[in-house]
């Protein structure tokens, strides 16, 4: 594995350097009731003019950004957009009113013409994230590009080095960096509420209907077509814990297979499809029948127009699309649990667990220090302190306010990513293409210990 890139650049990239700060008995106090730092930074202003963009693939991602420019127009101005499916296109580029000469077919299109805006969004599929990122830094775009960067590490690092030979700001999607939950366990870190870090368990527990939605029947059930589950779920995991480790991972191991959703196990009198007379589909969690209700989640999916008729609209899709389809019997190879066990320089220890069984969601975490440690599940945060015997409780909905998706972190990357396109100033952003190469390589590496069964040095420290 090319690990040419210089990882004194992920350190600086991590920002302040954790280990060794304490702090007083007074201070946890006012600490934990401080507000999280939600004002703008000192930097930010409002731009001379919006900046604009084109959207990649009007999906749910390209849906969830775009509308910023709405509630913010002095900040974003949504100017092209690339789809292939007819539906999402020209919903998406009738709300933006797009003139039509910048509707695209597809995000090959949008680099034959001149360039005619600031940035790019990149919202495509993960398979589709390398070919539309190289084009539009050879053309001089800037970039917020979702998570996964790419497929390999090798692509990773091209996109890396056009960028900076480019001279372009390129804003990776790790969006959980600006959500007040998890930006408030960096507060408290880097100032010594745990003394000196010494390890961390973290789990992600992905909810067995999101699990098999996502990672069994929908886009991110198949390797080659997506990545493996340790990159397309978990690299916001992997980046958190570089994040608060603020130190570069040494070395990594990893277990993990897919045990369930396997033709296997599919139950006696099960069909191909929920909707083909199954005889457990009663019984069935996984019912498809069952998870898509018209007046449920997950049926953005299917593109019903508004005012249609949704349970028939559902109903058909079940029948003839990729949801409707026995889990036990897709062309899934993603794993459904995975544990990866991590060493950081100075000693620091983190183990990650994703877990596909579960009936919860949100990330839980332990976070041990030489004076305290902290119990924290995406809602509470406890900290206990040993000298003084001190413990406190913070809890997201009384001390942040949640205005976007991501705990609040999905608007904050995007103010963020103006502020930096605006200013064409990358530290005024915390997620940085390269901030984010330390999760992608811990990621792929991980990938390497599992598939070789070793425990595989992360990378040398220039
Ligand atoms: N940051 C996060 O927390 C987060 C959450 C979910 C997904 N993601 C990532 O965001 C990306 C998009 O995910 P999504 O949930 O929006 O998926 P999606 O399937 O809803 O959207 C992707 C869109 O890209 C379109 N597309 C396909 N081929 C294209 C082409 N050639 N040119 C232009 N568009 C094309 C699809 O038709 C689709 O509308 C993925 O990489 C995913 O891993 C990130």
């Amino acid at each position: 594995m090319n690990n040419s890139w210089n990882r004194r650049d992920m350190l600086k990239a991590l920002g302040v350097a954790t280990a060794g700060a304490t702090l007083s008995r007074s201070a946890l106090a006012s600490l934990m009731s401080r507000p999280v730092e939600s004002t703008p930074h000192p930097l930010f202003r409002s731009p001379d003019r919006p900046v604009t963009a084109i959207v990649a693939g009007a999906g749910n991602r390209g849906n969830t950004y775009a509308p910023y420019s709405v509630q913010y127009p002095s900040e974003l101005k949504i100017v092209g957009v690339a789809e292939p499916i007819p539906f999402r296109r020209d919903r998406f580029s009738t709300k933006y009113n797009i003139e039509p000469r910048y509707v695209f077919k597809t995000w090959e299109d949008i680099f034959k013409v001149p360039k005619f805006a600031d940035a790019v969004i990149i919202t495509t599929p993960d398979r589709l994230h390398y070919g539309p990122a190289m084009a539009a830094l050879e053309m001089g775009y800037d970039l917020l590009l979702e998570k996964a960067i790419a497929q390999s590490w090798s692509q990773c690092l091209d996109i890396l080095k056009l960028a900076q030979s480019k001279d372009r700001i390129v804003a990776i999607c790790h969006e959980l960096r600006y959500a007040p939950f998890f930006k408030k366990i960096k507060e408290l870190i880097g100032a010594g509420a745990l003394g000196r870090l010494i390890s961390i368990q973290w789990m992600e527990p992905v909810e067995h209907i999101h699990m098999s939605h996502s990672f069994v029947r929908g886009n991110w059930r198949n390797t080659a077509e997506s990545n493996p589950m340790l990159l397309s779920k978990c690299c916001h995991d992997l980046d958190l814990l570089s994040w608060y480790v603020g130190k570069p991972c040494t070395r990594v191991g990893s277990f993990g297979s897919l045990t369930w959703f396997r033709k296997e196990n599919a139950p006696a009198g099960s069909t191909a499809r929920c909707t083909d007379g199954c005889a457990v589909e009663a019984t069935c969690p996984y019912s498809s029948l069952k998870v898509y209700q018209p007046n449920k989640g997950w049926t953005h999916v299917f593109d019903i127009p508004e005012g249609g008729d949704r349970q028939a609209a559902i109903l058909d899709n079940l029948k003839n699309g990729p949801y409707g389809r026995c889990v036990y019997r897709c062309d899934n190879d993603v794993v459904d649990h995975q544990v990866v066990s991590l060493e950081f320089a100075g000693g620091v220890t983190a183990s990650l667990n994703m877990e596909g069984h579960t009936n919860y969601g949100g990330r839980r975490m332990r976070i041990m220090g030489s004076e305290g440690d902290l119990v924290g599940d995406e809602s509470d945060l406890f900290i206990s302190r040993f000298k003084t015997g001190e413990t406190a409780r913070w809890n997201l909905k009384e001390n942040a306010d949640i205005s976007s998706g991501h705990g609040g972190g999905d608007y904050g990357l995007l103010q963020a990513f103006v502020q930096a396109v605006s200013q064409h100033n990358q530290n005024l952003l915390t997620t940085t293409i390269a901030s984010a190469m330390e999760s992608h390589l811990i990621g792929f590496r991980a990938e390497e210990a599992r598939a070789k069964g070793t425990i595989v040095d992360v990378g040398k420290v220039d």
